[in-house]
């Protein structure tokens, strides 16, 4: 059985007061059937993890570095969420492979580095538009989940969030049937590639909202989400969770 996972990723938005927010979540949920996780920007975690007190809420980072230490101005190392009261950590979202120019290697090493620190690791694929409409997107996300996935990836130490790119922040979502046949696609490959396939969580990421949910939960292998817009409040979240918890 895999355990549910609500996640959301607050991108690059909140200051402190976002946290009343944390405090309504935990209130509208305080014992919830499903795993919550909050991915905040990282000036935000440590005060995240004193605020949601013995509430289960899950904490994690949108990225970390592939070393453990060393002479990277501006770049944080997994240890350093961990210690901020992380225990997961967001990598190789499509924002970062593109801002960035994150490659599958580079993503593979830092969800290395992630599980060395003993954080759960988040791992991001999803093809274009373009890739989509050459009919390219199960060979893609096929090729970035092999590549992006570290040696030593176990179904405790990993989830992989499928959010194509063209349906992030943009209301577009795939049709139902789509998104099974990537999910079903990613699940069979996982089976390739380690032992404890069938307990590794799989995520959908993009516009998920309130009103799609439900839908969307009801698709064979998915076992959450990965939302971002609709994380930022616990107004626009909590529909999210609940309709996980009825999934
Ligand atoms: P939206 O839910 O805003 O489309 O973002 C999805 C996402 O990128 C989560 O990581």
């Amino acid at each position: 059985m895999r355990r549910k996972l609500a996640a959301g990723n607050w991108k690059m938005h909140g200051l402190t007061d976002a946290l009343a927010e944390v405090k309504a979540l935990t209130d509208a949920h305080p014992d919830p059937d499903v795993d919550l996780l909050l991915c905040p920007p990282a000036t935000l975690i440590a005060q995240m993890a004193w605020a949601r007190g013995t509430h289960a809420l899950q904490i994690g980072g949108q990225d970390c570095h592939a070393e453990q230490a060393g002479a990277h101005t501006g770049d944080i190392a997994a240890a350093m969420l961990k210690d901020a009261g992380a225990s997961h950590v967001i990598v190789g979202h499509s924002e970062r492979r593109a801002d960035h120019a994150e490659t599958d290697a580079d993503v593979a090493a830092k969800a290395a580095a992630a599980h060395a620190a003993g954080l759960i690791a988040v791992i991001c694929i999803g093809e274009t538009l373009d890739q989509r409409e050459a009919g390219h997107a199960l060979a893609v996300v096929t090729a970035q989940l092999q590549g992006s996935l570290p040696e030593g990836a176990t179904a405790a130490n990993t989830v992989i969030a499928y959010e194509p790119v063209w349906a992030i922040g943009t209301g577009r979502v795939p049709t139902l049937d789509q998104i099974g046949e990537v999910h079903g696609t990613l699940r069979a490959a996982l089976r390739d590639l380690m032992r404890e396939a069938s307990g590794v969580r799989l995520l959908y990421g993009g516009s998920v909202k309130g009103a799609n949910a439900a839908e969307i939960f009801s698709v064979p292998d998915v076992d959450g989400a990965l939302v971002g817009g609709a994380s930022l409040t616990a107004a626009d979240f909590s529909p999210i969770v609940t309709a996980l918890e009825n999934a």
